[in-house]
């Protein structure tokens, strides 16, 4: 029998080590058996790092959590709903989950829950790698719990459902073998596969919502063009939008796109419209009410199908700077970066990327109250004095305040003539 209990101490931090060692003893207090569960358990065995602690009591979560907040100073949330906890402190964070089986009404539905045992609570899970536990149990501290051949597969490198119905039960599964499968370069199971393609069309079931979420946790892979582009090739990504894409021009752009935002990664907003970006207006309408995007995103995939339109005026050479702002102004920021990684022409690239870099900052340093008292008089044209004045900055005609104060003068003297 395998025995996690050295790997946890070599891998998870002391003060993690500690808490999950005395949470084991009070479940067991409270006559419950506690264990570690899912993508930590896998990624135990793979020796990646993962501090996502899960862990599931057969017992009651929350009287166990409850005891561990009296413990430390931690702030506890409780959903006696779903019977779960969450523990937070410093810098770290644990939920609690009491083992449950699950049972769906119909298709995509959300499950009905009763508690039952942890073989139970790991046979309602997608894949046998996430399928995993470790006792926490002070007598049975570290042994693994694998029903349902995590371990092997593991080793097979191979992503495989726990039974048939698994993928109809719940069809985000199907985007989440995607991701499992291209992030630890594993192989879909040869039967895994076979009902993945034939379930599909369940992934009409999900609502917009639960896909927008898997769509983040795309993004926030390392190289999410890889389950961008196997979702292509299993026909899986046209069903965000028929006209989708995600071949090697996305690839490069997104590339590109965690080149630019290193350290960090891009945005939601970035990634989405870069994979929207070969759609048109109302196709773009389209996707954003199916994913139910809220305002900011949605209004970058919007910006961005808009400024796209403008590429061509931007890609001649002679364009004054003054233009150059106007043109873009107004866009959101990602809708821009977007427009200027996929853009072909590299003048209207660099149009964009002086727009971000400088134009966007340059302002007049003379104000309303400054032209009144310059002589000016104050009537609603002082706003378009002030544009002109702004695109004297922009195009270089003024660089300074005193510069700006001459152009004033020049301008007051010919209202004089
Ligand atoms: N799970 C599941 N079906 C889902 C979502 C989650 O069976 N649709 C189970 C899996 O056992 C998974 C666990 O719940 O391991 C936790 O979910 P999540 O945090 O999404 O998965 P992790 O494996 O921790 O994923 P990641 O490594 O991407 O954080």
């Amino acid at each position: 029998m395998t025995n996690l209990g050295s790997r946890i101490e070599e891998q998870l931090p002391a003060e993690m080590v500690n808490l999950m060692q005395t949470a084991g003893g009070i479940a067991a207090e409270q006559g419950g058996s506690l264990y570690l569960v899912g993508g930590v358990v896998r990624d135990l065995l793979l020796e990646k790092a993962n501090l996502d602690l899960d862990l599931v009591v057969e017992g009651n979560a929350i009287e166990l959590a409850k005891r561990l907040a009296g413990t430390k100073p931690a702030r506890l949330t409780t959903h006696p709903h779903f019977n779960t906890a969450k523990l937070e402190w410093e810098k770290w964070g644990v939920d609690f989950a009491t083992a449950r089986s699950e049972s769906y009404a119909r298709a995509g539905a959300l499950p009905t829950v009763e508690p039952n045992s942890i073989e139970k609570d790991l046979f309602r899970r997608d894949f046998t790698i996430n399928a995993m536990a470790v006792c926490l149990s002070p007598e049975r501290y570290g042994e693994l719990i694998d029903r349902y051949g995590g371990q092997d597969d593991l080793e097979d490198r191979l992503i495989r459902i726990l039974h048939e119905k698994s993928f109809i039960d719940d069809a985000t599964r199907i985007w989440r073998g995607l991701r499992y499968e291209q992030r630890l370069g594993f192989q879909l199971e040869e039967g895994t596969l076979r009902l993945l393609k034939r379930d599909i069309p369940m992934l009409d079931t999900i609502s917009g919502d639960r896909i927008r979420y898997e769509l983040e946790c795309i993004f926030q892979e390392e190289e999410p063009e890889k389950v961008l582009s196997r979702a292509e090739e299993l026909g899986v990504l046209v069903r965000l939008h028929p006209e989708m894409k995600g071949n090697g021009w996305l690839a490069d752009r997104f590339q590109a796109a965690r080149k630019q935002a290193a350290p960090g990664l891009p945005s939601f907003g970035l990634y989405l419209a870069l994979l929207s970006y070969r759609l048109g207006e109302e196709e773009s309408e389209q996707l954003i009410s199916y994913l139910r995007l809220p305002g900011p995103a949605a209004r970058v995939v919007r910006d961005s199908i808009a400024l796209k339109s403008s590429l061509r005026t931007l890609s001649y050479p002679e364009l004054k700077r003054s233009r150059v702002y106007h043109i873009i102004h107004g866009y959101a920021q990602s809708a821009i970066t977007a427009n200027s990684l996929a853009v072909g022409s590299p003048i209207a690239r660099q149009h964009l990327e002086i727009f971000l870099h400088e134009l966007r900052y340059v302002k007049p340093t003379l104000n309303g109250n400054d032209l009144i008292e310059m002589g000016f008089p104050p009537c609603p044209q002082i706003k378009e004095v002030l544009k002109l004045l702004h695109n004297a900055r922009l195009d270089g005609r003024v660089n300074s305040k005193a510069d700006e104060e001459e152009l004033v003068k020049e301008w007051l003297g010919e209202e004089q003539l």
